[in-house]
């Protein structure tokens, strides 16, 4: 692609050309990612690798001693038969009083973490981390294989507790599943390791998130089994979400220009959610309308997306990075993140004022899921 980055916005370019330029000077050029593919730049993992063994290795939790989803749903083998149908129909019965909003926001994320071979190819992509052989010694290689076997557990345990709840089409979310694996996934710059671990970093607290909400949630509406399975996956995104802020952290340690440069790449082109390419066959619109419901449910809304940006730019001392340490990029890239909550705040503050102005009409969007029943996605 052609650099337009040196093309200043008081070029007398008009029409088209000159919001091309616009944008490349806003954003800097797509290709710019590539510099991360250079070999001074990937030599830094390799450097790195004994910090991660003994900083990032020990956030995995071994196959003993983590949960397992029999540990969080009836188990016919140690209950028997009278007992595993009892606490069956307890699921049922519990599931029966959450609201439809509630169940689809449920779907969707267990549909998100269903994708997991999806995900698992990310960090394989990252060029000087990945898994070369499939069971590679690295350190980084042992980190994704045992990051992957915990994540596996999520969509598990949430498939059998919806399978055993009663309440949704099964045959619609494993056809949507199947669909958003064949799909795939939407992610910038996907090989550079910089621009990845941020990316990883940033989805994981947004999990967390996400799946806090939803066990909290359905604590209120009395489905104590559903708060616990929810409650222990969010416990493990955190980890999980600890681990890859680590990483980034110490990319800004050893060389902020780059990380910060690469953080502002990516929030320029704004974190996509993973399962951003989900349909169900039926509905054109299906991850605009799951996303709308989360936002209206307030298990994932646009303040989540700006507080985790807020949180990233804590944690990494985005705002504390010294203008000697970066170049002239670096410095523009520093001031764009930084200023970026407030932007988002603003806008989240005139999309309130207007729809306190006037009344939003009441839209909703009937989801397969839950055998076509509507469900209200009224924004405001
Ligand atoms: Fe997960
Ligand atoms: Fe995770």
């Amino acid at each position: 692609m052609a650099d337009m980055s040196m093309i200043s916005k008081r070029s007398p370019r008009t029409g088209r050309g000159a919001a091309v330029a616009a944008r490349h000077e806003e954003e800097g050029t797509d290709d710019e990612w590539l510099m991360y593919l250079e070999p001074a730049k990937l030599e830094v993992f390799d450097h790195l690798e004994p910090w991660a063994e003994a900083n990032v290795v020990p956030l995995l939790k071994p196959a003993e001693v983590a949960w397992q989803p029999t540990d969080l749903l009836p188990d016919l083998a140690s209950l028997g038969a009278d007992g595993f149908h009892a606490a069956c129909f307890d699921i049922s019965a519990r599931a029966a009083g959450l609201p439809d909003a509630h169940l689809v926001c449920l779907v969707g994320n267990m549909v998100t973490e269903e994708a997991l071979p999806t995900y698992q190819s990310i960090p394989n992509r990252f060029e000087a981390v990945r898994d070369l052989t499939g069971s590679s010694g690295t350190a980084w290689a042992r980190w994704i294989r045992g990051w992957s076997a915990e994540e596996n557990r999520h969509g598990d345990v949430l498939n059998k507790y919806l399978f055993l709840s009663g309440r949704v089409d099964m045959r619609q979310v494993e056809r949507t599943i199947h669909n958003l694996i064949q799909s795939g996934m939407v992610m910038n710059a996907a090989r550079s390791p910089y621009h990845g671990f941020i990316y990883v970093a940033f989805q994981e607290r947004a999990t967390s998130i996400s799946h806090g909400n939803t066990a909290r949630r359905a604590k209120e509406y009395g489905d104590v089994a559903l708060a616990r399975i929810c409650g222990a996956i969010a416990a493990d995104e955190k980890r999980h979400e600890l681990a890859y802020t680590r990483i980034v952290g110490k990319l800004f340690e050893i060389d902020p220009d780059g990380a910060v440069r690469a953080l502002a790449y990516m929030m320029r082109r704004r974190i996509v959610m993973p399962a951003s390419l989900m349909t169900d066959g039926r509905d054109g619109d299906l991850f605009a309308h799951y996303a709308a419901v989360a936002q209206q449910a307030g298990i994932y809304t646009a303040s989540d997306y700006r507080s985790i940006l807020e949180h990233l730019i804590k944690q990494w001392g985005v705002e504390e990075l010294a203008a000697a340490e970066l170049s002239d990029d670096g410095r523009r890239a520093r001031d764009y993140v930084c200023a970026l909550p407030q932007k988002i705040r603003r806008l989240e503050e005139k999309a309130h004022e207007r729809s306190g102005q006037k009344a939003q009409p009441a839209t909703s969007a009937p989801f397969s899921w839950i055998f076509d029943k509507p469900v209200n996605n009224t924004m405001g």
